[in-house]
């Protein structure tokens, strides 16, 4: 991402530090629609509403730190992602971006199917209802009771990673009685440009088997000579957070690929592919998403084209999205505390929240942006991080933006695009609480997932 490091404009400071920050929005108070979920407006008063409710009565209501979802845009975006990929396709939401049961009942509603990959998220999935053939379970260390649940609730697909998964489902369900719908996932060898802990196509990491030597060809061998198994497919997942299509098209050749060595060995044309999900969201105004239907075109085109090279029926294609369905469609609401001006530097603008709401900065050095939402203002910007109160430097939530200069303590700031892998990723580091997730929806706003209580704490700490 190509970001100037020393912007225009007017200055706190009178010398702006190094740092990976584009100069200030001409004006702060414009809500970027890049970044906020559809219905965030600001009202007459300049406080930013989400559907149609005004922040200050949310943080009165509900408190702060608090995720605040936007439900209409949540829907929206599953109805444009299913639209795009049309009835010769499926779409899994993964569920590990976020999920809560009200989350299963939309994507049930919705139309959309369900990856989880874990124990936790195959209960969540199966208590608020969707229907196990809708179901996908991933995971490269899924536990023998993990595969029995999924097993035994009929999951429409486990996808296997790794030889011994192979041999340890089959055995499942053969004492079962059953054929388990199977796809195995391969490691394609794509470098992901992206943050390098969630890249995982490239071979030196834990997930999948290597198509590169040969491994993945013998793990389709394997499945195909178990009972136990029904082996529809093939899934390859390159990373998150992706912008360019370059590294789906040549994991979707390499799949397609490994496809016709398959009808070639076994004279059996597998009906499906998964191409995984990854794709990746507006955090600031810099980053420039590609919309659904661009990308199921893309990598429609790139699968048809290869399989009629290849003389393969084409396959039906799934997709795995999980950050860019609900990424944008929540931000976090956050009062702010003590603000600490380094001269010549920048100036720390704390939160009642920090790493334990939102771990991805310090994690994967993700960039996000930050906008005072109670009030408008004429000020002019100041370079700020905002932090959190945790015990530790290292707990930045946003760590270049601009804010006024006349931010005071008890104003309300509002960071955008957390829907994903924020609460899902949530601690209680320092003993925090994790916050609600609140979802708003035409004029009403209820909690979908409560704030964590002092009670709470102590119920799990059994002395
Ligand atoms: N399918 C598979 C097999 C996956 O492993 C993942 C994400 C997805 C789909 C969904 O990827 P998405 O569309 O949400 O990018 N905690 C990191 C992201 C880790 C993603 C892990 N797998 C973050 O906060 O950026």
């Amino acid at each position: 991402m190509s970001r100037s490091a020393h912007p225009a404009g007017p200055r706190h400071a009178d010398v702006l530090p190094e740092g990976h920050y584009s100069a200030p929005a001409a004006d702060l108070n414009v809500l970027d629609e890049k970044v906020w979920s559809r219905t965030v407006t600001r009202d007459a008063d300049g406080a930013l509403t989400v559907g149609g409710i005004a922040v200050a009565r949310l943080a009165e209501e509900f408190g702060t730190p608090a995720y605040f979802l936007d439900e209409s845009d949540f829907r929206a975006r599953c109805r444009a992602w299913a639209d795009a990929f049309g009835p010769d396709a499926d779409v899994f939401y993964a569920g590990k971006a976020f999920l809560s049961r009200a989350v299963v009942r939309w994507l049930k509603e919705e139309g959309l199917n369900l990856d989880v990959c874990s124990g936790g998220e195959l209960t969540t999935a199966l208590d608020a209802g969707m229907p196990a053939d809708r179901i996908a379970f991933h995971g490269n260390n899924k536990t023998v009771a993990e595969i029995e649940r999924a097993v035994e609730a009929g999951v429409g697909r486990i996808v296997l990673d790794s030889f011994q998964e192979i041999v340890r489902v089959a055995h499942i369900a053969q004492r079962r009685g059953v054929r388990q719908r199977v796809q195995i996932r391969v490691t394609v060898g794509v470098e992901a440009h992206t943050h390098e802990f969630i890249a995982t196509a490239h071979e030196d990491q834990k997930f999948g088997i290597a198509l590169a030597d040969g491994q993945a060809a013998e793990a389709v061998r394997r499945a195909l000579s178990l009972d136990g198994l029904e082996l529809i497919g093939v899934h390859s997942h390159i990373g998150s957070q992706i912008f360019d299509m370059a590294g789906f098209e040549v994991s979707a050749r390499r799949v397609v690929q490994l496809l016709a060595e398959i009808r070639d060995e076994h004279g059996v044309e597998l009906p499906e592919i998964d191409l995984g999900g990854g794709l990746g969201i507006a955090y600031t105004a810099d980053d420039d998403p590609r919309e659904p239907h661009e990308i199921a075109k893309a990598l429609s085109d790139i699968v048809t084209r290869e399989c009629e090279a290849a003389k393969l029926r084409t396959p039906r294609i799934s997709v795995e999205p999980g950050r860019a369905i609900v990424g944008p469609t929540a931000f976090t609401l956050y009062e702010v505390g003590t603000i600490k001006p380094l001269e010549g530097l920048r100036t720390y603008v704390s939160v009642d929240g920090g790493m334990s709401d939102n771990i991805r900065t310090a994690l994967y050095d993700a960039e996000y942006s930050v906008a005072l939402v109670s009030r408008t203002s004429d000020a002019e910007p100041m370079l700020v991080r905002v932090v959190g109160k945790h015990c530790e430097s290292g707990d930045i939530v946003v760590k270049d933006a601009f804010l006024p200069a006349d931010l005071a303590p008890g104003d309300l700031i509002a960071v955008p695009a957390t829907g994903a892998y924020c609460r899902s990723m949530a601690s209680n580091y320092n003993h925090a609480l994790r916050p609600p997730v609140v979802a708003v929806r035409e004029g009403e706003a209820r909690v979908i997932v409560r704030r964590e209580t002092e009670e709470d704490l102590l119920r799990l700490d059994v002395g």
